[in-house]
């Protein structure tokens, strides 16, 4: 019989799946099926406690991740041996990822990885935290009156480092941005884009636990937005999202509460 420590023959497949942007019953069918039936279950933070407990008793989970982000604090290449060490003993390998395992997740690089090794993968799509996010809170990103163009950019590194490549004039053209891992540096990111000729009243919210019980939407300004997410208080994970396109909350969260009192 063979060992489940030894090289399997065919190597089983390592499935990258998007767990989506929190609440448990956001997961794809896809997603939730192999979840259920995997051997293996590497998983980051914020993944919300009831799809963990889908996974199978049988199954082996590892935690990769730390509390407050997506991306782990466990190195990417220890995760990307973890993956390819279960793969090769032939078993069926779910990493799961918040929102989508490609935007901001870093599932290229572990999806490119495994190629290299000869490692068969599957890349299942999650509902990322742009789309989950700005639903929940009646944003609708793409409303033909609120401009022809999405972006959706990382604040994770601090504008003023080298590290940071984002071009601040362009991004201050675009209609709507949504921004991941802005917290920290929401003071500089609004700065930069006001200081680059975005309007200093176009409108702003930052997202909060988006889709979980929690959830806090926090309306704004460019100018005021920072202010006032740090004034109410507002922690990690948050999202924030400029444009015209936030200005249509309001009017979407009347019209649900008229429809609502008139039924
Ligand atoms: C490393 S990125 C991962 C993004 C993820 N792959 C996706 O597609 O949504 C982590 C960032 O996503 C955002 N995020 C994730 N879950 C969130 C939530 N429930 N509410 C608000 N923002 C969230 C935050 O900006 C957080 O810093």
């Amino acid at each position: 019989m063979l060992s489940r420590l030894e090289p399997s023959a065919r190597p089983g497949t390592v499935y990258l799946v998007g767990a989506g942007p929190g609440s448990a019953d956001l997961i794809t069918v896809r997603g939730l099926k192999l979840l259920q039936s995997a051997d293996v279950v590497a998983h980051d933070a914020l993944i919300h406690a009831e799809l963990l407990a889908e996974i199978s008793p049988a199954a082996e989970r590892v935690f990769v991740g730390k509390r407050g982000y997506c991306v782990g604090s466990t190195r990417q290449e220890t995760i990307h041996e973890l993956l390819a060490r279960h793969a090769r003993e032939g078993r069926s390998v779910v990493r799961l990822k918040c929102g989508d395992p490609c935007v901001f997740g870093r599932g290229g690089e572990e999806a490119e990885y495994l190629a290299e090794q000869g490692i068969p993968f599957e890349i299942v799509p999650g509902v990322t935290t742009a789309l989950g996010a700005c639903a929940a809170a009646n944003i609708p990103l793409t409303h033909r009156e609120a401009g022809q163009v999405v972006a959706f950019v990382t604040g994770h590194f601090d504008p003023d480092s080298a590290e940071c490549k984002l071009d601040w004039a362009a991004l201050a053209g675009l209609s709507n941005l949504v921004i991941y891992m802005g917290l920290r540096h929401v003071e500089r990111i609004t700065a930069k884009l006001a200081a680059a000729g975005m309007p200093g009243d176009t409108p702003a919210a930052v997202i909060e636990n988006a889709t979980l019980p929690g959830m806090r939407t926090i309306d704004g300004e460019l100018a005021t937005i920072a202010g006032l997410a740090r004034a109410a208080g507002v922690q990690a994970p948050a999202i924030i999202v400029i444009g015209p396109a936030v200005r249509f909350r309001d009017r979407l969260l009347q019209l649900a509460e008229l429809a609502h009192t008139s039924n």
